[in-house]
């Protein structure tokens, strides 16, 4: 009985800590980079365009170009894209089929 409750334990445990922590205020994942992910990108549109976008670093690259080329994101400093480009792309690494609506 007791191994049996150490077990459930355990396991919630480890469902706890593998969790994915979510920003209360962007709905995007809480991981290194969303702070400059804030500053840059969620002070025009909310995250859901980031949400159900996705891919890896070249893909990101090319939105964070569109922003810039065509809807007036202003010049980002190389550390700070790469920054993004790695949360991005680790955290929106595929394209989910849902409305940007839900
Ligand atoms: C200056 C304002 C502005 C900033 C800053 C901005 N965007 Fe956008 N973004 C827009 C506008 C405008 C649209 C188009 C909205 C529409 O189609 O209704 C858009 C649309 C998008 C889309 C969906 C369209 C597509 O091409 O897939 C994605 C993804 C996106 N933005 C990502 C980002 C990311 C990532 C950042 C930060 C690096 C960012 N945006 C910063 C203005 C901005």
């Amino acid at each position: 009985m007791y191994k049996k409750i150490m077990i459930i334990i355990s396991l919630s445990m480890v469902t706890l800590l593998t969790a994915e922590e979510i920003d209360n205020t962007t709905g995007l994942i809480a991981d290194k980079g969303l702070g400059d992910v804030k500053e840059n990108c969620t002070v025009c549109h909310t995250g859901r365009f980031i949400v159900v976008n996705g891919g890896d670093k070249k893909f990101w690259k090319r939105k964070i170009h569109i922003m810039q080329n065509a809807y007036g994101l202003w010049k980002i400093e190389k550390a700070q894209e790469e920054r993004m480009l790695n949360y991005l792309s680790k955290n929106y690494s595929k394209k989910k089929e849902v409305s940007i609506n839900e």
